[in-house]
């Protein structure tokens, strides 16, 4: 059988319209702060109209006012409040054809002999098993729509042990997400549905504020980290972009790295 060329973007493939996501309804988790909410950003800047979700709604609805998209409050630690999210912005603002799941928290620092089971537990609820649930949700939408983008937000811990800041089922949630990844991409690919990871490196954040916060955390970061600046937030936006848009189109399954070459050593 002849590779199909429907749904092909016209141009030369070069960047540029490609990157646009004029007309397309994006869900993206985590937009209260940090990585979620520059993505959230530069999905807007790209045409998209963006559902934010966190569970702090003053910041959803500064956000939301801002780019000119809808705030959803929930906790993805509640699966009604998870099943919940998609429904309702199918409704205000039409089917989503892109996720990003970037939501995620680190529940425990103890050293994996001594993790709580409950800590456990949560970390695989909101880092593992809501991107999942979301991703279900919107796979209806997204075949409806004859394509669709999801793109999940790891952590480089998914893919090595980081000396000195112990981390045992945030690893494991990490490393679910790039297995999650491949076999949703290989299952919903007939449909054109993408399913891609971005594993950031260390970037500034409220969830790594600590480490930046002293002179020791710094010295550590710049020890470990070949590129000679400090990780932020605009600096995994476009692996992104490039992921959830046409520009990504032939792209899915993959766990990409943006981390300033720290697994490179
Ligand atoms: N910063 C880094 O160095 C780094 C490195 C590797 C991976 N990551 C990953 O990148 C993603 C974004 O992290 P970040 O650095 O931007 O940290 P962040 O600023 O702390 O953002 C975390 C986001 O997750 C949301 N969240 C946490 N618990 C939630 C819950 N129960 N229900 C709904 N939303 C919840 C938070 O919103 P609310 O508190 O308002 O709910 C917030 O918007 C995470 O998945 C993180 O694991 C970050």
């Amino acid at each position: 059988m002849a590779a199909s060329t429907e749904q092909r973007p016209a141009g030369d493939g070069l960047p540029g319209a490609g990157f646009r996501l004029d007309g397309r309804v994006a869900v993206v988790t985590g937009a209260s702060s940090g990585l979620g909410a520059a993505v959230a950003r530069a999905l807007a800047g790209a045409g998209a109209r963006v559902a934010v979700v966190a569970r702090r709604e003053d910041r959803l609805a500064t956000l939301a006012k801002e780019i000119d998209g809808l705030a959803v409050g929930a906790d993805l630690l509640v699966p009604e409040q998870v099943d919940a999210v998609v429904p309702r912005v199918a409704a205000e603002l039409g089917g989503p054809e892109i996720l990003v799941n970037a939501a995620g928290n680190v529940f425990s620092e103890d050293r994996a002999e001594d993790e709580p089971a409950d800590a456990v537990a949560s970390t695989l609820a909101l880092n593992l098993v809501a991107p999942f649930r979301l991703s279900q949700q919107v796979f209806g939408h997204m075949r409806a729509a004859g394509r669709g983008a999801i793109t999940n937000v790891s952590s480089i811990s998914g893919r090595v042990g980081i000396p000195g800041i112990p981390q045992a089922s945030y690893a494991a949630s990490k490393a679910g997400l790039s297995g999650l990844t491949a076999e949703l991409a290989v299952q919903w690919a007939r449909h054109r549905i993408r399913v891609n990871t971005v594993a950031p490196g260390f970037f500034r954040s409220e969830i790594t504020e600590s480490l930046y916060a002293t002179e020791r955390g710094q010295t550590w970061l710049r020890r470990n980290t070949p590129l000679p600046d400090d990780g932020i937030a605009q600096d995994m936006v476009g692996a992104v972009l490039w992921l959830v848009s046409d520009a990504g189109r032939y792209v899915t399954g993959q766990t990409i790295v943006v981390d300033g070459g720290w697994t490179a050593r």
